[in-house]
């Protein structure tokens, strides 16, 4: 057996968690077994836990400081895992992914510039864009030959317009892509040229299977060092979303500078003993379980992908080169999109991520969260396939 226990079944119930235990407000029901919200039914690693037991066992729990192991444990990660050097001086702490591309928001650009983002994505970028009073522009992808791509003409015209800023979502949340090493080389060439920042979400660069390399956009040039705010999480990779404890990566000292003022602004930075905590131990001894979860992931997408590639299936799926979440092509129900969550919710009686919430790419579609145990996984499956007659 696996060092790690992938297959324990953890009750979730009753902790406090939006996944569990928000079911009500966001499916209307409670009877529907959760697969939405991108965290993991899995108990994190064991070295994690027990550096959190530890801590809390102290019972002090007053104003932090971050020590030098909590930088040297994320530069190691960064640089073990996807070959980047950071420098520390590069790195500032932030609560989260979503409320530090907000910032970033607001320090490089003014009310009413122009924000490129590449849909179907992320719901959160569509937020940080509107709440900040930005204006959206989209650059869809192109769902080509099976597989996702980014359309290049269309990017190039769109920031042609005037745009600020380009979030870019790599791995790609929802479609599962890790760009390749010509297609970040041309995305970084295009927004140089039309002087346009990238900020770019790495959340989930550690979660990449067998066969995919993720690129860390800011390795790809000096030139796009300079011009890349990099945000990277432990959240997603070792399951600490709640720990609220991200970061962000500028090795440009003058975005750093101006990006500083804004954190200042909001006083920020503190963080909390307990995502410092988890962080650090996370990078410093989490390697082997994430090794482990990789293989376990790739066994359950690869079991997502098998459900759904008989003929007769009116969902299909295109198995994700990265991330635990399954992009499933609906359209074949025949159903107007908006009774397509309904199939799901009320009829199978799981609850996936409706697709309309990830841009106007995602009607007909819907993102099945598969880091669960497997025989989890095979129950929800099952759940569907019944009332397709699978
Ligand atoms: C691409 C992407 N960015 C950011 C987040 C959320 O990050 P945080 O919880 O750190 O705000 C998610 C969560 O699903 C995500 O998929």
């Amino acid at each position: 057996m696996d060092k790690f226990d992938f297959d324990q079944m953890i009750d979730r119930h009753h902790t406090g968690a939006e996944k569990w235990d928000g079911l009500m407000s966001i499916f209307g029901c409670d009877d529907v077994l959760p697969m939405w919200v991108a965290d993991m039914d899995f108990a994190s690693p064991p070295a994690v836990v027990e550096a959190l037991v530890s801590r809390a066992r102290h019972g002090v729990y007053g104003y932090p400081l971050r020590a030098e192991g909590y930088y040297q444990a994320a530069m190691n990660w960064q640089k073990s895992r996807h070959g980047w050097t950071v420098e520390k001086p590069w790195i500032n702490s932030v609560p989260g992914v979503v409320s530090a591309i907000s910032l970033a928001l607001q320090a490089f650009t003014h009310p009413g510039d122009k924000v490129l983002i590449q849909p179907p994505v992320y719901p959160g970028f569509y937020k940080a864009i509107r709440k900040n009073g930005r204006e959206l522009v989209e650059n869809p992808l192109r769902l080509e030959h099976g597989r996702y791509g980014i359309d290049f003409t269309d990017l190039e015209n769109k920031l042609a317009t005037g745009v600020k800023v380009m979030i870019l979502c790599s791995p790609h949340n929802p479609v599962g892509r890790v760009w390749s090493k010509e297609e970040l080389l041309r995305l970084g060439e295009c927004c140089q040229r039309h002087g346009v920042l990238m900020i770019a979400d790495e959340i989930h660069g550690d979660l990449v299977f067998r066969g995919h390399a993720h690129q860390p956009l800011a390795t790809l040039s000096p030139e796009f060092a300079a011009n890349t705010i990099t945000f990277v999480s432990p959240s997603k990779t070792f399951n600490v979303a709640g720990l609220a404890t991200a970061l962000s990566i500028i090795p440009d000292a003058a975005l750093r500078a101006r990006y500083q003022t804004v954190l200042d602004a909001v006083h920020i930075e503190e963080g909390n003993i307990f995502g410092i905590t988890a962080l650090e131990a996370a990078y410093a001894s989490g390697g082997d379980w994430l090794d482990s979860l990789l293989v376990y992931l790739e066994g359950n997408a690869d079991m997502v992908v098998d459900t759904f590639k008989k003929t007769e299936s009116p969902i299909k799926v295109l198995k994700p080169e990265a991330t635990y979440l399954a992009w499933l092509d609906c359209r074949g129900l025949g159903l107007t999109p908006d009774k397509v969550p309904e199939f799901f919710t009320r009829l199978a009686k799981v609850g996936l991520s409706d697709g309309r919430r990830f841009g106007e790419q995602g009607n007909g579609f819907m993102r099945l969260n598969f880091a669960c145990p497997r025989p989890v996984l095979k129950y929800g499956l099952e759940r569907i396939c019944s009332m397709l007659g699978l």
